[in-house]
Parts: C-alpha cells; sequence; structure tokens
C-alpha cells in the first residue's frame, strides 16, 4: 500500500496543468453519472486531480477523495481556476469512517484494477458505506479485453516503462459484487476511440483502423453501475 502511495506521489508531482487534457474517458464517464436518475451528490474516490468531476453538471455536489495530499491541494487549485466548488477530504480509501455523510453516486476510474479481488470486496464494502440508500456506485477500469491496451500494457510492463501500479485484468467484478451484497446494474464499455484518437501519425492511425475493423477491437474502458441488492 505504502509503495503505490508513493508511486502515485512520484506521478502527481511530474503533472502539470497542461498535462490535464479532458479525454474521451473522462466525457464518457460523466455522461454515464449524469443519466444515473436523481444525482445531486458525487463522491469520487481516488479522484487524483479530479477531472471527471470537474466536468460534472454545476448542479451536482461533488467530492474529490485521494490519499495523495498533493494531488488534492492540485485539484482544489484547478476546482477554484474554473469557479467550481467543491470538497476534498484527504484519506485512505480502505477506511472511509472520516466520511460522514452518503452520496447520491460513489465512483471512481482507473483505481480498482490496481487492488486484487479481495482487496475489490474490502473496498466495495467501504463504498457501499458512504452510497446513499437507492444510490449507485460507478466503477471503471481500463479494459484488459482491448486487445491493444493489453499488448501495450504487457510490453511497457516487460520493458520496465510501465510508469503505474501493477493492474488486474477485470472482468465482471461477479465474485466481488456478491461477496460484498451488491450487484451489477450493468456494463458499458466506453472510450472507444481513445486509442486511434492518441496516434499522431495518419498512416499509423489507419492501419489501426484498419485492424480494429476486422478484429473489432473493444474501447478502452469498462464500466460498472452497481446497486444495492
Ligand atoms: C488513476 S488515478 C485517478 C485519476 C482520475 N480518475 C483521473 O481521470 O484524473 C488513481 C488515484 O487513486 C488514488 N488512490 C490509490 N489508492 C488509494 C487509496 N488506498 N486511498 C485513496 N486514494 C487512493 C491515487 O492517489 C491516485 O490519485
Amino acid at each position: 500500500m505504502e509503495k503505490q502511495k508513493q508511486v502515485w506521489e512520484k506521478f502527481w508531482q511530474e503533472k502539470t496543468y497542461d498535462d490535464l487534457a479532458i479525454k474521451e474517458y473522462h466525457t464518457d464517464l460523466k455522461k454515464i453519472i449524469e443519466d444515473i436518475p436523481q444525482v445531486r451528490t458525487t463522491i469520487e474516490i481516488g479522484s487524483g486531480i479530479g477531472i471527471t468531476s470537474l466536468i460534472l453538471s454545476d448542479k451536482i455536489e461533488c467530492t474529490l477523495l485521494d490519499f495523495d495530499k498533493g494531488i488534492l491541494e492540485k485539484a482544489a487549485q484547478l476546482f477554484a481556476k474554473h469557479g467550481r466548488s467543491a470538497a476534498f477530504v484527504e484519506c485512505d480509501m480502505f477506511d472511509l469512517s472520516a466520511v460522514q455523510r452518503k452520496y447520491d453516486v460513489v465512483f471512481n476510474s482507473g483505481v480498482v484494477e490496481h487492488y486484487n479481488a479481495k482487496e475489490r470486496t474490502v473496498l466495495l464494502k467501504e463504498y457501499a458505506k458512504v452510497m446513499a440508500e437507492n444510490g449507485a456506485m460507478v466503477i471503471s477500469v481500463p479494459n484488459h479485453y482491448c486487445l491493444p491496451y493489453k499488448l501495450g500494457y504487457v510490453a511497457l510492463r516487460c520493458l520496465g516503462r510501465w510508469k503505474f501500479p501493477k493492474e488486474y485484468a477485470i472482468k465482471n467484478l461477479s465474485q466481488e459484487l456478491n461477496e460484498a451484497g451488491l450487484r451489477l446494474e450493468k456494463m458499458t464499455i466506453a472510450a472507444n476511440s481513445l486509442i486511434e484518437n492518441s496516434i499522431q501519425w495518419v498512416g499509423v492511425r489507419l492501419i489501426y483502423l484498419c485492424l480494429k475493423k476486422i478484429f473489432k477491437f473493444q474501447g478502452y474502458l469498462r464500466v460498472f453501475v452497481i446497486r444495492r441488492k
């Protein structure tokens, strides 16, 4: 856990505001969250800089939670710069007892895949404690069933150039949800154009698009909408 914290602190220290482009996975996730009926309050757990929260409708009251104090300070500056108010909570998500209220939507992106199935079950139970009675949880993870993403991930790991904590492939969270007493409402594959949009060379992008058509590559993101049983 401490090692994972250090990896994130180093990653965020190297980032500047210029790096904070809004990506397709932020906008797709925003849409999925805003489509949940009657969402007025959200908490992003493992928020990092909190871009998804930042771009949510300003009718939604946002809270950002992370164990990295530095990134929460940067997020607070970013929100202030955009004239957006939010609450910021510094704590470890394995113990959310410091969070005294419940939210319509509890969500995160790029967080739970760094923890194993046993840890994910603990996390889902903990997240449920801060989810309103009729609320929803939205968990999004990189899609390891997207072949180009998987190949890139494996290649970077082999070359020692993967700069994030290790990722576990998550297909449906069924075992974790069952053990946590939760149910899957729906699963969406999103960010379907993210990979080709990140290819700068036109020729390579065209080749990629042909291969995508032939092999039917999935999108970059798996998004799970979860409810109480
Ligand atoms: C991939 S980043 C989130 C990025 C964000 N979704 C975005 O699109 O900008 C994962 C974040 O989870 C946080 N995190 C990881 N483990 C955590 C834990 N146990 N408690 C609180 N935050 C945690 C890290 O500090 C990091 O900021």
